[in-house]
This record gives structure tokens, C-alpha cells and sequence, in this order.
């Protein structure tokens, strides 16, 4: 059994949909160990704790970058997590944090890596014009939305679209993406060749 542990800041709909698939088995042999939030005021929080799992508020406000990185870390060790999932964090994690973890992060970000990192990446693509957008779900490096990219998901834009029609799509497709990244990683059966997954 795999523990996953879970960091959010906001709404957490990406975390609602890794749980539902926990819970289904579409994600096998895992469970949710832990979700931590930097904000008290996270929807994903409420919702962790309605779904029965151990919900953690450790706030980032004040404290200096590896400061707070350390507490996250102290509790998701104390949790045993093999692989963590960043979903709506918004926060930047410290090279300390990310040595704790070698290739047991990833991230999840709404436009097709490397084009659009940062954040509202959908409203970006949409002002640039792009006629597909898309998604990615990556390892994290101490490199803002950077590391291997494990998993990308297309969208095409169409011309009835606007910013808030293309991040719902976009949205849908983050909902299944994670998931198989997860499984992916979890399955352990790939090496990363430079840059390159590659399946084995
Ligand atoms: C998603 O668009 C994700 O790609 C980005 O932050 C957003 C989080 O949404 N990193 P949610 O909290 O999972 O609903």
C-alpha cells in the first residue's frame, strides 16, 4: 500500500478526483494519508475532513520559505508518504524540500509545459492565441513548472471559447491526468532518460 500525501492551497478539485479514484480502486494499492494546506481558509480542506481523511492546516504566512517547508516535511515523514501531489499549491517549495523527495513530487499545471508556466497559465494561452491548450502533470525540480513531464493532456480551443470556457476544459482534463501520472509513478515502471519518461 502506497501513501499519498496530499498539499493544497485552494478549492482542491484536483484532490476531490485523485480521492474518488483512491476510494474506486482506478487508483490501486494507495490510499490518502495526509492533506496539508497552507491556508486555513482552503475549500480542499473542508473537504478532506467530510471524506474522512487527516486534514492538516500548517500555516506558510510570516514564516520564512524553509522554515515552513520543514514542518510540511516533518509531517508528511511522520505520515510514511511515498509520493506527493501538489495540487492548487501556491507555494514555492525549497531546494531543501524537494532534496527530501527525489522524484516523489509532482505537480499538476493547466497549460502544455514548457509554453505558460506561472500562474493563470489558461488565461496566458487563451490571450496568446493558441488553438490547442492543454495540461501537464510533471515532477517537481527546484525549477518553477519545470521537471520530467510524466503525463500532458490536449484541449483544442475553439472559437467560441474564452478564458473561462477554456479552463473548465482544461479542468476536466487535469481531473484525469493526475490520476494517471499517479499510477504511473506509483506502477515504478519507467526511467527518466535527460528530460524524457520513458516506459518500460
Ligand atoms: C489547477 O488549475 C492546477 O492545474 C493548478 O492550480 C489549480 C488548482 O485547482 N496548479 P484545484 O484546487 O485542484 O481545483
Amino acid at each position: 500500500m502506497k501513501n499519498i500525501g496530499i498539499l493544497l492551497s485552494g478549492r482542491g478539485s484536483n484532490f476531490e478526483a485523485i480521492a474518488k479514484n483512491v476510494a474506486s480502486g482506478k487508483i490501486p494499492n494507495a490510499r490518502i494519508a495526509i492533506v496539508v494546506s497552507n491556508r486555513a481558509d482552503a475549500g480542499g480542506i473542508e473537504t478532506a475532513r467530510r471524506l474522512g481523511l487527516e486534514a492538516l492546516v500548517i500555516p506558510s504566512k510570516g514564516k520564512a520559505r524553509e522554515h515552513h517547508d520543514r514542518e510540511v516535511a516533518a509531517a508528511l515523514q511522520q505520515k510514511k508518504v511515498d509520493l506527493i501531489c501538489l495540487a492548487g499549491y501556491l507555494r514555492l517549495l525549497s531546494p531543501w524540500f524537494v532534496k527530501q523527495f527525489p522524484h516523489q513530487i509532482l505537480n499538476i499545471h493547466p497549460s502544455l509545459l514548457p509554453a505558460f508556466p506561472g500562474l493563470e497559465a489558461q488565461e496566458q494561452a487563451f490571450a496568446y492565441g493558441v488553438k490547442v491548450a492543454g495540461c501537464t502533470v510533471h515532477f517537481v525540480d527546484e525549477e518553477l513548472d519545470h521537471g520530467a513531464i510524466i503525463v500532458q493532456k490536449a484541449v483544442t480551443v475553439l472559437a467560441d471559447d474564452d478564458e473561462h470556457t477554456l479552463a473548465e476544459k482544461i479542468l476536466k482534463q487535469e481531473h484525469v491526468a493526475y490520476s494517471e501520472a499517479i499510477n504511473t509513478v506509483l506502477a515504478g515502471n519507467y526511467r527518466i532518460i535527460g528530460r524524457r519518461l520513458v516506459r518500460s
